[in-house]
């Protein structure tokens, strides 16, 4: 696909059909989100792969908002994004690099998350970014290493349904020139 074409099309999907998303087309995804610039190359971001039917449940019933549950109820996989902690934005001995603390850890997220995203829709993917839900307990729950904290959840299949995309901004309001 075109480049263009793949940041025109691709849009939130979420509903998805059935078939499992098959492990070899997942990594090749990762391996092109791998290719999202960070922080000093630091590649913080981390990828939790959930398929297990009676796991992706259980996260439905007890962690999120009905909204996102509905979405995740139907996707066959869910992507636990997670970042490791205190490299993005940091000086080796701890201290922040820059007056933006540590907010470029999330930035980082984002970009990856995106090219994650972008990738998935290449190969035929849909894909919906969900932030809502409570970040601490789920994290916890998935077992995310101490060192690493959850940032996203990205539910991911084949779509069952082509959504129309929101409406943008024009350039006018997004672009100003100094
Ligand atoms: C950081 C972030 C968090 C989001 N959280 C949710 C969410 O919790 N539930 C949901 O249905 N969509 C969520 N979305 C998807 C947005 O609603 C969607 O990207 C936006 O409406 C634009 O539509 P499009 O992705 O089809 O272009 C989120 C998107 C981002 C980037």
């Amino acid at each position: 696909m075109e480049l263009k074409e793949c940041i025109f099309t691709r849009r939130s999907v979420r509903r998805f059909d059935a078939r499992p998303v098959p492990h070899e087309v997942l990594e090749q995804v990762v391996a092109q989100a791998a290719y999202a610039p960070s922080w000093k190359n630091t590649q913080i971001s981390r990828y939790i792969a959930i398929e297990d039917r009676s796991v992706l449940d259980a996260i439905c019933r007890d962690f999120l908002p009905e909204h996102n549950a509905n979405i995740v109820s139907g996707a066959p996989l869910l992507i636990a994004q997670t970042f490791i902690k205190g490299r993005s934005g940091f000086e080796r001995d701890g201290s922040y690099t820059t007056e933006r603390k540590d907010g470029w850890q999330h930035y980082d997220c984002g970009i990856a998350a995106q090219t994650f995203c972008l990738a998935a829709h290449d190969a035929g993917l849909g894909t919906v970014i969900m932030g809502i839900f409570p970040h601490e307990e789920l994290g916890a729950f998935l077992n995310v290493p101490e060192e690493q904290e959850l940032m996203a959840l990205i539910a991911v299949g084949y779509p069952a349904e082509q959504p129309n995309a929101p409406k943008r901004k024009d350039v006018e309001t997004l672009l100003t020139y100094r």
